[in-house]
């Protein structure tokens, strides 16, 4: 299937009460892992892409002549989504041009007005060429690429003025935080996360720092609203721990194990188990 919007998934995914994942990816072994574990699965995907990640694989342009060239490959029949994560008002034009299908601005760090004025812009930038968009309100906590929040309880105000320039999904930050959790985390904020769907009217809703939330937790978010769950930390440990257990065995000095296709087939496969976790969590196996 043809690269597409976010917008038509998620409002599926809302009506029926599941959620899509968005895994981020960082090169051509997270691509295939994403696209033939979702096309097994028969599960809409959503390929998050941050500004770091595009840059790591040779930009925007480089980004989605991979995904498309992968997707044809293993004749993926599934929609699959490319969207840039925590876009920057610069980054979120240049990710327009070079073809993706999605986008979030980030304009959580900027004064509220500014945020409003920015987000409008990129939405009708956007519409235009029938590509998402993502908005964020109160800054997810914890750092990603870079992108360093303060784990912001939103204002429902803001979210309610920030949805209404027409985004195709909203995040607003409800106690969630990139990477892993502290032990003493006091979980998510559903309070908050239920005023926000009735002041946004009803737009499907994406939950941040995906990595380490409890199922149940994230199945009451879905209950809820939340229709696009965003992982990205989970990946990379899973691949990290499977690939340093193959080194630490000595699998890499034993005949031709040096070769990255066996170097990095553990960590691959740990990825893939990691994917078919979640998309079994989130509800969207045969949704596609
Ligand atoms: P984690 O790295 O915590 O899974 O968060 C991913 C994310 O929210 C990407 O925007």
């Amino acid at each position: 299937m043809a690269v597409v919007s976010a917008k038509e998934m998620l409002l599926k995914a809302h009506k029926e009460g599941y959620g899509v994942a968005q895994i981020n990816i960082n090169n051509l072994e997270w691509i295939k892992a994403v696209l033939t574990t979702v096309e097994e699965l028969k599960s809409p995907v959503i390929l998050g892409v941050s500004e770091g990640a595009a840059k790591y694989m040779g930009g925007y342009k480089t980004v989605m002549a991979m995904v498309h060239a992968l997707d044809a490959f293993y004749n993926v029949s599934v929609p699959v989504a490319v969207h840039l994560d925590h876009g920057t008002y610069e980054g979120a034009y240049k990710a327009l041009e070079a073809g993706f299908t999605s986008i979030m601005f980030d304009g959580s760090h900027y004064p509220f007005e500014e945020n409003l004025a920015k987000t409008k812009e990129i939405v009708a930038a956007c519409h235009a060429k029938g590509v998402s968009v993502e908005a964020e309100v109160g800054a997810i906590g914890g750092e990603e690429d870079g992108v360093i929040g303060g784990g912001e309880i939103a204002d429902p105000k803001e979210c309610k003025l920030i949805a209404a320039t027409g985004v195709d999904m909203f995040a607003a930050g409800i106690g969630n935080i990139h990477g892993k959790y502290p032990a003493n985390w006091k979980g998510l904020n559903f309070e908050v996360l239920k005023e926000v769907q009735d002041v946004t009217g009803g737009v499907p809703l994406v939950l941040h720092g995906g990595t380490g939330i409890p199922a149940e937790m994230v199945q009451k978010a879905i209950s809820l609203g939340v229709s696009k769950i965003n992982v990205n930390t989970e990946l990379q440990l899973v691949f990290a721990e499977a690939t340093r257990k193959y080194i630490e065995e000595g699998k890499d000095l034993v005949g031709k194990g040096f070769d990255p296709r066996k170097l990095l087939a553990p960590g691959y496969e740990a990825m893939k188990k990691t994917i078919k976790e979640k998309i079994e969590v989130f509800g969207s196996a045969n949704k596609a």
